[in-house]
């Protein structure tokens, strides 16, 4: 069956935000909607968001791929102002955190994080979070927030075996609205993405209440490297650097290593959409 095409007007009637997503653009098949946003050269406007059917060149972190059916989920990226450029760090988990709030809402599942991106059901992955900046100086020029969700896909790739949707996570049959998710996700993160430009501090409960492994103890892997010694996860701290403290009480930030976090109770590894990039 042919997937149904994204219906903007009832997306219209749905979505009530001020600045996040009032103009945006589907394309039926783009390379990915990062790079279709980073390659514009017209002033980026705040919250201007593309959204496409399909991606031939979908991408994760760490540059490996993001795969996704045509037409079944949602793959769209926005550009957004930050206020404060010191924050940017905790950008990433910040949105995670909103868009799994705003999943749990709609799914009614408890949707959590994984450190730093991963959007997760069930040891499984149902989505990810892509943020990319182009900075001059210390002063933001462009920053675009991408994110993925996997909503009516039924079936992954056999390589990518934790992948999952929120069709999948439900317990009926019924397709979700991928209008209605959108302008849910727009509503969450127009809300924490003010609260985050303000002078705030970071609602740092709320975030470690959906972060998996938040005060467990496990082994941390940094930089591909898993350290030997057992810590616990004390979550993220003022700036939004992951924080562990040892049995001997011994603090360790992190600050620009890539971080993953096997807490003891094992939860799986997931790699889920992303394929290593040959
Ligand atoms: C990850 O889990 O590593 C991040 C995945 C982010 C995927 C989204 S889909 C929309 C946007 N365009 C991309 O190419 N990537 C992000």
């Amino acid at each position: 069956m042919e997937p149904t095409l994204f219906n903007s007007d009832y997306f219209n009637t749905l979505l009530c935000t001020r600045w996040l997503s009032q103009k945006y653009l589907i394309l039926r098949e783009v390379n990915s909607t990062n790079s279709y946003l980073k390659a514009r050269t017209d002033k980026p406007e705040d919250g201007f968001l593309v959204l496409a059917e399909s991606q031939f060149n979908g991408r994760g972190q760490h540059r490996r791929m993001w795969l996704s059916d045509p037409g079944k989920n949602l793959t769209f990226s926005f550009y957004f102002k930050p206020v404060l450029p010191k924050r940017l760090h905790s950008l990433t988990i910040v949105v995670a955190h909103s868009c799994a709030k705003a999943l749990s809402r709609i799914t009614n599942k408890n949707i959590q994080v994984k450190w730093p991106n991963d959007l997760i059901y069930d040891g499984k992955k149902v989505g990810g979070i892509l943020v990319e900046s182009e900075l001059i100086g210390d002063m933001v020029e462009k920053l675009i927030i991408g994110i993925g969700v996997n909503v009516n896909q039924r079936n992954f790739d056999p390589k990518i075996p934790s992948a999952s949707s929120l069709i999948n996570l439900s317990d009926n049959e019924m397709e979700f609205s991928r209008e209605s998710i959108l302008a849910s996700l727009c509503i969450e993160l127009e809300n924490d993405l003010d609260k985050w430009n303000s002078n705030l501090p970071l609602e740092r409960e709320l975030i470690h209440s959906s972060l998996i492994g938040y005060g467990k103890y496990g082994k941390v892997e940094v930089n591909g490297n898993l350290t030997t010694e057992r810590t616990k996860f004390a979550g993220i701290c003022n700036q939004g650097f992951p924080t562990f403290v040892n049995h001997a009480g011994e603090i360790t930030k992190y600050r620009h290593e890539q971080i993953r976090f096997f807490p003891d109770n094992p939860i799986e590894d997931n790699l889920i959409n992303d394929v290593q990039n040959p």
